[in-house]
């Protein structure tokens, strides 16, 4: 029968046979799947293992930093690359949401083929595909498609030459949970809400700056940190904050505001593919609404969204 336990013996007794005494590199994403797939392979091959986090600028606020030691304290060989300044030039003043995500895709290969060169004789690519993404890019890409459909771009960086190892192909979502659970992962990390690879670009409608990024990343950490505190967190699928290309009027004190509006995101969902808004208590909205409003400058109104997926998406772009 399949455990946990013996998986991940398996799997770290094959790959030892399959790498030898080769190099991996593999990027990092500060999720579950490529976590757990950098651990098997830690456990694998140990310091030959390279690891790559890269910063797009459109984490959650702190997020580079926090993600970065965390990795840290699992002893991972870790390079974490600040390119926030690269994705937020190349994004300036595009607003089409496909155009964002191509943008992002490219940028995010030529970073990492710039780092995975420094790295000498590196000749795999590890990579924390499960087998839900792996009929994904059968179907979008055809079977040898060794990156996800939204990364996937013309013509093949170095680094997509390499041969390709993904210990999780088999595996669905809560195996990989179990997996990472039976190697002591930090809980916080395993509980994690699915986070878009785009990351916020999709929930700043528009175009991005610098400072919508700023006004989005606090808002969204009063919403998050809320749901935490209020035992609301693990009840929800995925929640975030949209940051609207609307400005509503206000007033403060005296003064008539002319500001930002943003809106609040929480879904209970099993695979992303329908999902139902959530009933958040009155006086949580109540709360974090005021949080939002009193904190964060530039935004004077606050809404929550309340469709369900179809016909609407989990994200608004
Ligand atoms: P939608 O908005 O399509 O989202 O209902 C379903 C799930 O997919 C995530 N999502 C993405 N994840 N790259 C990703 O890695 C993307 O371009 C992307 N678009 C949506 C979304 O956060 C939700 O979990």
């Amino acid at each position: 029968t399949w455990t946990p336990d013996n998986f991940v013996d398996m799997t770290v007794a094959s790959l030892k046979e399959q790498l030898g005494n080769d190099k991996v590199v593999l990027a990092l994403s500060g999720g579950v799947d490529s976590s757990v797939a950098a651990m098997l392979l830690h456990r694998a091959i140990g310091k030959n293992l390279h690891c790559i986090f890269v910063n797009n600028g459109l984490l959650r606020k702190n997020e580079f930093e926090r993600v970065l030691e965390r990795y840290e304290g699992m002893e991972l060989n870790i390079t974490g690359v600040d390119a926030s300044a690269r994705f937020l030039n190349a994004l300036a003043g595009v607003d089409d949401p496909e155009q964002k995500r191509k943008i992002i895709g490219r940028t995010f290969i030529e970073v990492f083929d710039d780092e995975a060169h420094k790295i000498k004789d590196v000749k795999w690519l590890g990579q924390g595909t499960i087998y839900p993404d792996v009929i994904e890019s059968i179907s979008v890409n055809g079977p040898s498609a060794t990156i996800k459909s939204h990364h996937n771009v013309g013509g093949l960086p170095d680094f997509m030459k390499l041969k390709v190892v993904e210990p999780l192909r088999m595996l669905f979502k809560d195996e990989v949970r179990r997996v990472g659970a039976s190697m002591d992962m930090d809980a916080g990390l395993l509980g994690r809400h699915p986070f878009p690879g785009p990351g916020l670009a999709i929930r700043i409608l528009g175009d991005i700056t610098p400072e919508k990024v700023r006004i989005l990343q606090e808002v969204d950490d009063i919403f998050i940190n809320g749901l935490k505190s209020w035992g609301l967190y693990n009840k929800v699928w995925q929640a975030g904050a949209i940051l609207l290309p609307v400005n509503s009027v206000g007033v403060m004190g005296d003064e008539r505001t002319y500001e930002k509006c943003v809106a609040l995101r929480a879904v209970e969902s099993t695979d992303g593919m329908t999902a139902d808004w959530v009933n958040l208590p009155y006086d949580f909205l109540q709360k974090t609404s005021n949080d939002i409003i009193n904190k964060v400058k530039g935004v004077n109104r606050v809404v929550y969204d309340i469709s369900s997926k179809p016909p609407a998406t989990i994200e608004w772009e």
